[in-house]
């Protein structure tokens, strides 16, 4: 639950925000007031106000992504007071709300920090390595055009909760710039738990998890060294108990394929 202060009119708060023109450019940090407030605006919306009295002076706006504005497409990342997604539990940045804040507060925005998500500008980062990831193995290889009956393929329930909860993953990269390590295993074991739990992901859950787990090494994300601030910031509250079933599916994977060496394979986690 956010902790919200009992604001009812509009007040002004302190924006320290992390200014970068591009990737090979100097950053830092810049104050803006952020003036007249609405405590029913969201964090995007007074975004949008700092940004049109930027562009009225002639000032560059801060540049920062977005999308849905709904919480599911996972676009808009940016770490506020140094939590990726800011106060509040199980939500993204585009559902704070500012009444979470309180007048004269310094709200310190910054991009997620991690190699593997390049700085574009100010908060936008290149989380293009979640697209590899993806393209690697987070999908099924079926004839489309001839879906046979639901009914004809029982899952138990519990599978089908596991994978609903799994596939509730936005791939913003919270977990990746909450871990130290930065490491994207809460991301890769929600998006092969999903599938391989799943009775079509069965065919390719070997060459999957395989695929899935080499691309994120070689991508430069980190090991899970077992400390859990990804689930504990997940929009999604997506648990670090599947990065346990990965490392199993892994494992078995591994077995199956005879051991043979897989360049870069992850060895921590859970
Ligand atoms: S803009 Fe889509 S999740 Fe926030």
């Amino acid at each position: 639950m956010v902790a919200e202060h009992s604001v009812k009119k509009n007040f002004s708060v302190t924006l320290r925000v992390w200014r970068q023109a591009g990737p090979n450019q100097p950053g830092k940090f810049v104050d803006y007031p952020a003036t007249d407030i609405s405590p029913d605006m969201s964090f995007l919306e007074m975004l949008d106000v700092v940004n049109d009295g930027l562009t009225k002076i002639g000032d560059e706006p801060i540049a920062f992504a977005h999308d849905c504005r709904e919480g599911i497409c996972g676009t808009c990342s940016c770490t506020i007071n140094g939590k990726p997604h800011g106060p509040g539990k199980g939500i993204a940045t585009c559902q704070v709300y500012m009444r979470s804040f309180g007048e004269g507060d310094v709200i310190v925005v910054e991009p997620f920090r991690a190699r593997a998500f390049p700085l574009i500008k100010d908060l936008v980062t290149n989380r293009e390595a979640f697209d590899k990831i993806q393209q690697a193995g987070g999908f099924i290889s079926v004839r489309t055009g001839a879906a046979p009956d639901a009914n004809s393929i029982p899952v138990p329930k519990e599978d089908a909760d596991l994978a609903m909860d799994a596939a509730s993953c936005i791939g913003c990269g919270a977990c990746v710039a909450a871990c130290k390590n930065a490491s994207a295993m809460l991301f890769v074991a929600a998006k092969v738990s999903q599938l391989g739990l799943m009775p079509q992901g069965q065919p390719e859950r070997d060459k999957r998890v395989l695929a899935m787990v080499k691309t994120m090494d070689e991508a430069g994300f980190g090991n899970c060294s077992n400390q859990y601030e990804c689930s504990a910031v997940c929009p999604k509250l997506i648990t670090h108990d599947f990065i346990a079933r990965m490392n199993r599916d892994y494992l078995a994977a591994l077995f199956r394929s005879n051991f043979k060496p897989v360049s870069g394979a992850s060895d921590g986690g859970a």
